[in-house]
């Protein structure tokens, strides 16, 4: 059956030194308490084999925030999955809505991400969702349809299995938003009965589906009570132990 997992996408936030204190702080939460759900941190690059040294025991998950398509040469800047593989990271956040803002990613990059890190065998977390007018126009199943079937839609079953898709309305990250627990349970059963047509309710049932956007420690226990809800993806609150510890307990 399919994970329950809080991820935490630190963006770009944290110097070295507060970043350590962060992990330090979440592996002792770890070590004294059990919980209901896998936990991820994507913190920034540069601190990712630190990570993986403090979470020595995989007690909390290893992410990159995003990964070149690429395997290697002149691309400067960027990141191959070999490089995250070779410092024993455990995947990627793939296409969130600011590499698409502000570096032009489409689901077409997301697609070769996405396969570039299957093909390795790490794991990818593909993110999507649609605009605030989009919304507004009621055309959010049509986008997050389009974005998953050119995302995803290559992938064998095998692989799409592998796969921790994030459901992120742009209109709700960062802004204090929330979509409504309605709300995130609508589309993410929709986005699971668009991967049981093309590939079958068995399946899809395997595929956890995240949902993104001002989750709190106040609204993430009615969110995760969504039977099409297997988590969060957290921006703001992952920055801040006690409130990230507070939402993986919405699992509780
Ligand atoms: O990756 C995380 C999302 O962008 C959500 O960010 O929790 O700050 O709204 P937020």
């Amino acid at each position: 059956m399919r994970k329950n997992i809080v991820a935490g996408n630190w963006k770009m936030n944290k110097t070295y030194a507060e970043a350590q204190e962060l992990m330090a702080q979440l592996l002792e939460y770890k070590r004294n308490n059990t919980t209901n759900c896998e936990v991820y941190i994507a913190p920034p690059a540069l601190y990712l084999t630190k990570a993986v040294e403090i979470f020595v025991n995989g007690e909390v998950g290893v992410f990159a925030q995003d990964v070149s398509e690429y395997a290697s040469g002149a691309y400067t800047g960027e990141i191959s999955v070999d490089m995250l593989k070779s410092v024993e990271a455990d995947g990627s956040l793939v296409s969130h809505s600011e590499r698409r803002t502000f570096h032009g990613e489409t689901d077409s990059h997301a697609n070769r991400k996405v396969k570039a890190l299957l093909d390795k065998g790490l794991t990818p977390i593909y993110c999507n969702g649609e605009k605030l007018e989009e919304r507004k126009a009621g055309r959010h199943f049509e986008v997050v349809k389009n974005q998953t079937e050119t995302a995803l839609f290559t992938l064998s079953a095998d692989e799409i299995k592998k796969v921790v898709i994030a459901y992120e309305p742009v209109w709700a990250i960062g802004t204090g938003e929330t979509a409504t627990a309605e709300q995130a349970q609508e589309v993410h059963a929709y986005i699971r009965s668009l991967i049981a047509d093309k590939y079958g309710k068995e399946v899809a049932d395997e595929v956890s589906i995240l949902y993104g956007g001002s989750v709190k420690p106040d609204n993430a226990k009615e969110i995760f009570s969504q039977p099409d809800v297997d988590g969060g993806l957290i921006g703001g609150a992952a920055l801040k132990i006690e409130d990230f510890t507070k939402i993986i307990e919405g699992f509780n």
